[in-house]
């Protein structure tokens, strides 16, 4: 004992040494000298169908497999057990009359038991909440000299009924029916329990279920707490369907944005491409319905006030996977589906596809700007076929923006042969993707320094730090990795004459269904969070500013000194000054900002996001650790002294006099 005491004052000294070994770090905040204009575009959002992001997830739909169209028919559904009743489910064809949606089911319940059913799982369960209304809707043709009518229960695990309805007047020919309750309990994992009662049979397809409490209220629409989170993000862009999911590991598995808009029960239903691409998060339950399809998406762009950003395969499947191509005097139809998308978005309601947008109720252009050709491809066979598409959009529609990629490396030889080729031909923005280490992230800070002021702008198109994980799905997305994408962030923002757009990837997960992580927002069936890479991405893009102002620690930029990164930017419209500082040491350091001659109020707050704990993360069912926290500064004269926390990410707004 004796001996320890006698190292505590050597420790306190070292401490203490070591702390005030921290010197001040200065600022030069040049407010009163701002550089280029950062785009309204600069940050926003990834969003593709991997992790059951779409259907089990924003989607709202509560059925799985509403129309019988997986690959099994029956996947997602079981027969009622033996003491419910009895009788027979035969699957069944009506293709070619729809070959959208061919496949529907026959119930016969077993005249001695009178009533025979079958029950759906939902998407690891459905998420039922009390006292909210859900609508039930069923296709059904009721079988000659049959008489049936229909109960829809909703059941806990321990088969309590939580909420029910009945259903009856069926009759000869297929036509639609309704019927909304309410739920009596929430339950996270309930299931669906469908009896049908009576003599005879019943087809049925499209058996559906929604909370009438949607997104923006509208019938058969979207989760409305994981849109909130992602509308809260302001993000600049929404950039869909994908993502490798746009490629399709065969070109027959492509993405197809046609066969995504109409009547949701004609779009056709194909398998997920993540249900079989992780060999360790194999999910044989995953497909597109498609209920989120190209109009819902252009929807929520608008909603939410991101520029729709739509990427189209190129005429090539997954490099990764079957590496398909269409030859190039068969491209055609490809190119055609690119002119007739921007149709659907822009053209007049006189055209076909316009027409098709005002029919499905959006009479109103989506006014769409930017359009991404190919995902992540490379080499010669991406840049032959971009070339193709590239002379015929730049001819028909120099108005849009055309988005081209460099493949799926930060670096290296097809990255810059990307590049090389691509600087030959006219694409306005190329998309880079970077998933590596944290290390990678503070360490490449200043990768847009030295690009080419004038040359074709970037988008940062799928980033994400991947670190190491723990045994829980959101143990990879740790504070570290947070942070060291918010030091790189500072890099983009310092950079935005150059990089234009930014997102991070992907967006959102299933908790108990995802295939890939780290992930920006996690969710469940009835619950959402954001991670701490969540909220990094909010103060980046909620307090983005107009213009870049240099913030300048010995006349260079701070983008690593002594493990510090700054980044500043204006916004004289809302008369805010923000300077984002990142300490990614673990001691605190003091800082002394000199901002520059404009006419303070004297108002300002800091925003900090920080956690002792590198590994610390938040959790859907564990809660959120990490998350932002304001602070009132004190201004003096042009002049603010603060000290930045260890590990920590930080906003300060200050504020400017209108002018
Ligand atoms: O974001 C997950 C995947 O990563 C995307 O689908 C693909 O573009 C990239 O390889």
């Amino acid at each position: 004992m004796k001996k320890i005491l006698s190292f505590i004052p050597v420790l306190f000294l070292l401490a203490s040494i070591t702390v005030s070994a921290q010197e001040t770090v200065q600022i030069a905040v040049q407010a009163d000298k701002p550089g280029a204009e950062i785009q309204p575009t600069m940050w926003g959002v990834f969003f593709e169908d991997i992790n059951f992001a779409a259907d089990g997830g924003i989607y709202a739909e509560l059925v799985k497999n509403r129309s019988f169209e997986f690959e099994l028919p029956l996947s997602g559904w079981r027969q009622m057990p033996k003491q419910n009743g009895t009788g027979r489910i035969v699957p069944g064809l009506y293709y070619p009359n729809n070959p959208g949606n061919p496949h529907f089911i026959s119930i016969f319940p077993d005249p001695a038991s009178g009533s025979f059913g079958l029950v759906n799982e939902g998407f690891r369960g459905m998420g039922i909440r009390k006292d909210t209304q859900y609508n039930f809707s069923v296709k059904a043709r009721l079988h000659e000299d049959s008489d049936i009518n229909m109960k829809v229960e909703l059941v806990s695990p321990s088969e309590q009924v939580i909420g029910s309805a009945m259903l009856s007047d069926f009759n000869g020919e297929w036509s639609g029916h309704k019927v909304s309750f309410s739920a009596t309990e929430t339950e996270a994992r309930a299931q669906m329990r469908i009896t049908l009662s009576g003599k005879g049979g019943i087809d049925l397809d499209m058996i559906s279920l929604f909370p009438a409490d949607t997104w923006k209220e509208r019938e058969n629409g979207l989760r409305k707490d994981i849109v909130q989170m992602i509308a809260d993000l302001k993000p600049g862009f929404l950039r869909f369907p994908g993502g490798c999911i746009v490629e399709g590991r065969t070109l027959e598995n492509r993405y197809q944005w046609k066969k995504t808009v109409g009547p949701a029960e004609d779009r056709k239903m194909i398998m997920n491409r993540w249900n079989v691409e992780i060999r360790n998060r194999q999910a044989p339950d995953y497909f597109q319905s498609f209920g989120l399809g190209f109009y819902e998406y252009f929807l929520l762009a608008e909603d939410i006030g991101a520029e729709p950003l739509p990427i189209l395969n190129c005429g090539m499947s997954c490099q990764f996977n079957a590496a398909e191509v269409v030859p190039l005097e068969e491209l055609d139809t490809y190119i055609q589906d690119a002119l007739d998308l921007i149709e659907f978005a822009n053209g007049e309601t006189s055209t076909r596809w316009g027409g098709l947008r005002a029919g499905m109720g959006h009479p109103g252009k989506f006014n769409l700007k930017y359009l991404g050709i190919g995902n992540e491809q490379w080499d010669e066979q991406y840049i032959e076929r971009y070339r193709e598409f590239e002379k015929v959009l730049k001819k028909n529609h120099p108005e849009i923006k055309i988005v081209s990629g460099s493949g799926p490396s930060s670096a290296g030889r097809m990255f810059e042969y990307g590049w090389n080729e691509l600087r030959k031909l006219s694409p306005d923005l190329i998309d880079e993707h970077y998933y590596m280490p944290p290390e990678w992230f503070l360490q490449n800070a200043a990768r847009y320094d030295n690009y080419d002021r004038n040359g074709i702008k970037v988008f940062a198109g799928e980033y994400a730090a991947h670190g190491k994980e723990g045994a829980d799905p959101e143990s990879r997305n740790t504070w570290y990795s947070a942070l060291c994408e918010a030091a790189f962030m500072t890099g983009l923002e310092r950079n935005a004459d150059v990089v234009h757009m930014a997102s991070y990837a992907p967006l959102l997960a299933h908790t108990d269904a995802w295939q890939w992580r780290p992930d920006l927002i996690w969710f469940d069936n009835l619950k959402v969070m954001g991670s701490p890479n969540y909220y990094v991405q909010k103060i980046f893009s909620n307090y983005s500013g107009t213009r870049i102002v240099p913030a300048l620690s010995e006349g260079k930029a701070l983008s690593g000194q002594n493990g510090m990164y700054a980044s500043s930017s204006l916004d004289w419209k809302k008369g805010k000054l923000y300077v984002k500082i990142v300490n990614s040491t673990d001691l605190p350091v003091p800082v002394r900002l000199d901002l520059g001659r404009l006419p303070y109020t004297g108002n300002a707050v800091k925003q900090t996001l920080k956690s002792a704990n590198k590994e610390d993360f938040n959790s859907v069912a564990g809660g959120e650790t990490v998350r932002p926290l304001s602070a009132p500064v004190v201004l003096k004269g042009r002049r603010v002294d603060t000290s930045i926390d260890p590990l920590s990410v930080n906003v300060l707004i200050i504020d400017i006099k209108a002018r």
